[in-house]
């Protein structure tokens, strides 16, 4: 049975937060073509101007044993169930060790919505049996970077890429 649950913004809109769907195709799509250019890259390392095909096939569809994706779904009338957030893990083969990467639309940023996703995805992770979480973060995003310290990560300089941390939380 899918769990979702219903989350305030605090300004009278709200969100859930479900698992993705392979029905979320063009609202994942249109999530990331509203990205700014600053989010993108700080989200893909580089810059892209569209999601490539390979990433959307493949966060479409999970093997959730290993990996898992949820969104965050806007609750509005007019808003059709627009997609404002996205967390994702995946578990390399042979460890219990996921790695976390997420994005929130630019529009409904500093609302909750990251620390939301990056707390019901942790949840996910403990339920599924893994034992650790990691990310790579740019140092030049202090706000992912505090965001995550909030939640008890750690953060670690990497040898021999400067440009990245390494964020690790115990599950
Ligand atoms: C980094 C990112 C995921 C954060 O998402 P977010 O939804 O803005 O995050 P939150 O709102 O939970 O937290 C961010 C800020 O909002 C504040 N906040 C938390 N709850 C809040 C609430 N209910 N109302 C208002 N502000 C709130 C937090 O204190 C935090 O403040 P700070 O930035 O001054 O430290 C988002 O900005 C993003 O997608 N960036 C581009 C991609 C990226 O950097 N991905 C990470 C690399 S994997």
């Amino acid at each position: 049975m899918q769990h979702t649950d219903t989350y305030l913004m605090g300004n009278s809109q709200s969100y859930v937060i479900r698992p993705i769907h392979i029905s979320d195709r063009e609202r994942i799509i249109a999530l990331f073509d509203h990205l700014s250019p600053e989010s993108r890259y700080l989200r893909f390392a580089h810059a892209i101007s569209k999601l490539p095909d390979a990433f959307l096939e493949d966060i479409l569809h999970l093997d959730y044993a290993k990996e898992m994706a949820l969104v965050a779904v806007l609750q509005a009338v007019t808003a059709q169930d627009d997609i404002i957030g996205i967390a994702r893990y995946v578990t390399p083969p042979d460890t219990l060790i996921c790695e976390f990467s997420i994005s929130v639309a630019d529009q409904y940023a500093s609302h909750g919505i990251g620390t939301q996703l990056m707390l019901d995805l942790i949840a996910r992770a403990k339920d599924n049996g893994l034992q650790k979480m990691i990310g790579y973060v740019l140092g030049t995003n202090p706000k992912m970077l505090g965001l995550v310290s909030e939640l008890g990560f750690e953060i670690a300089d990497i040898d021999d890429d400067p440009d990245f941390k390494m964020v690790s939380l115990t599950l």
